[in-house]
């Protein structure tokens, strides 16, 4: 740990509770509060999305125009409004470049990804370079996360390196390695790096593109990623996505570390998103949630029925197909219902809408994004299904545990670090676990969540005690983040030859 209070920069293209579109919001959002609230000095770079009204909010405009500079001497004007982070100090400023944020959706139009994503996120990475310029306020420790804030190490290491912003330390968090960024080599150009040292396959090139997860793997001060287990897995080529070499080859340098959750957002006793709210030692507005989600989906408002609950987006990545796929075998075979929450690949959408019309009263289903109704799922449900492909970490397990909702999950990434496996006969476990990405394995998993649920109740309450007596809370893993920044300033620092400065780490 630190021993005095460190200059943390956060550059983040999402962070709740302003913007979200997955994890990676609820992670910085919760860092930026948990650093500040022990004392550090916290900022962070965002965009302002066309959804966030700055006015309304209240939030202050930084006197004077701020300018990003790109290259081929091109300077952006832009304009920073500043919120101070809900229940902490950490200041947030947003950047306000219509062309590039003044959008309803952040990474996604409604024919894919932005066409524009390489110089929109390539300017965020930018800004936040010369937001600290602007201020001279130079951080120890840079944080981003994934690709899209890839170019920062990038500049720390090139244009950067010779300025008093290159002492700076940075630590770069892989959130989901599925998505990396990649992009033709004019954007070197377009941010102002220099090509002949990035455009090199041992730096950000790949396969005669820019890949700017790479690019930030191989630059930054030192790499976490989000469960020790997916550090582990990305290792190789199952789930490693083309760059396990770069991450064998960065393995000293790459920690895992499991996310935390926001016990000031999910939290039954207190949740305002509930109709009842409940604790460990009095479930019974737990059933009142429950006859609530029942009566929103459509569902028959049967409390003796189990009711297996997904929330979700819905790719590839999260086998929701898996379950549409057996929904029919389910609905023949158990007496359980089944509830969804999700948006994305609209064959899903209309996959689970039709299940719905199919199974009435069996089968519910909630087609878009809705905050509150995340959190009455997590409280209503009985089980919390995540069948995914791969899970770097999940959020959602973790929830579902604070809420007594026991998850039924696949052993992949941080869904093994978090979720104890049911042992029976013995007072273990926080849920049940299969192995195969099968629709198969998911049923006969269920299977067993749903006898447990019928004939062995008591176990079914242990499994709940336990899941929710479990400290998910950020504390553990703020400590260890703050071990890596750390480790990183001293590394930076070794690096450079500033040995002097240097500070010993107690860790
Ligand atoms: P990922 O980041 O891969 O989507 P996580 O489990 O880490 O997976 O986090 C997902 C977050 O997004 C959770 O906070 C979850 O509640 C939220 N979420 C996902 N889909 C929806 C939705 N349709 N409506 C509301 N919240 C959602
Ligand atoms: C990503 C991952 C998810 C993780 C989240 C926050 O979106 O898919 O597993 O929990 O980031 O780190």
């Amino acid at each position: 740990m630190p021993k005095k209070p460190l200059k943390i920069l956060q550059v983040a293209p999402e962070i709740a509770p302003y913007s979200k579109v997955g994890g990676l919001a609820d992670v910085s959002g919760a860092l930026t509060k948990e650093m500040s609230r022990q004392g550090h000095d916290v900022r962070v770079i965002t965009p302002l999305y066309g959804f966030l009204n700055p006015q309304e909010n209240g939030w202050e405009a930084e006197p004077g125009a701020f300018s990003v500079h790109l290259g081929n001497h091109r300077e952006e004007f832009c304009r920073l409004w500043r919120d101070t982070y809900p229940g902490s100090e950490a200041q947030v400023y947003f950047i306000e470049y219509g062309k590039y944020y003044d959008r309803h959706e952040i990474y996604t139009g409604p024919w894919g990804g932005h066409s524009d994503n390489h110089e929109r996120f390539a300017f965020l990475s930018r800004a936040a370079i010369d937001y600290c310029h602007s201020r001279k306020w130079y951080p120890d420790v840079i944080h981003c996360h994934d690709w899209t804030c890839g170019f920062v190490p990038i500049y720390l290491n090139t244009t950067e390196y010779n300025t008093p912003l290159g002492r700076a330390a940075t630590v770069f968090t892989i959130h989901n390695l599925m998505h990396q960024g990649v992009f033709g080599r004019e954007v070197l150009a377009f941010a102002g790096l220099p090509t002949s040292e990035v455009f090199r396959p041992d730096n950000a090139e790949s396969m005669g593109l820019v890949n700017m997860m790479k690019g930030g793997i191989y630059n930054s001060t030192k790499i976490t990623t989000v469960s020790p287990n997916y550090a582990a897995e990305i290792q190789g080529p199952e789930y490693g996505c083309g760059l396990n070499h770069i991450l064998k080859y960065r393995a000293a340098d790459l920690i895992g570390i499991i996310n935390g959750i926001d016990t000031d957002e999910w939290n039954p006793a207190t949740d305002p998103h509930l109709p009842a709210n409940y604790s460990v030692d009095d479930l019974s507005g737990k059933a009142v949630c429950k006859r609530a989600l029942q009566e929103t989906l459509g569902l028959e408002q049967n409390p003796k029925l189990p009711l297996f609950c997904a929330v979700a987006r819905l790719f590839d990545q999260k086998g929701l197909d898996l379950l549409a796929g057996i929904v029919p075998w389910l609905m023949e075979e158990m007496k359980i219902q089944v509830a969804l929450l999700g948006a994305g690949d609209p064959g899903l959408e209309q996959t689970f809408r039709d299940l719905a019309t199919r199974y009435p009263g069996r089968v519910g289903t909630h087609i878009g994004f809705s905050n509150p109704l995340a959190h009455l799922f997590e409280a209503g449900g009985d089980f919390f299904l995540m069948p995914s492909r791969f899970e770097p970490c999940g959020l959602n397990q973790m929830y579902s545990m604070a809420y007594g909702t026991l998850p039924v999950v696949r052993s992949t990434g941080g869904l093994v670090d978090s979720v104890e496996q049911y042992s029976e006969g013995r007072s273990r476990g926080t849920g049940f676990r299969f192995e195969e990405a099968s629709g198969k394995a998911l049923y006969y998993a269920m299977g067993w969540a749903c006898s447990t649920w019928y004939d062995r109740p008591e176990d079914y309450r242990m499994l709940q005690r336990n899941a929710m007596t479990r400290d998910l809370s950020w504390s553990n893993s703020a400590s260890k983040y703050l071990d890596v920044y750390s480790w990183a300033i001293d590394a930076r620092l070794r690096g450079m030859g500033v040995v002097e400065d240097a500070k010993p780490v107690q860790s």
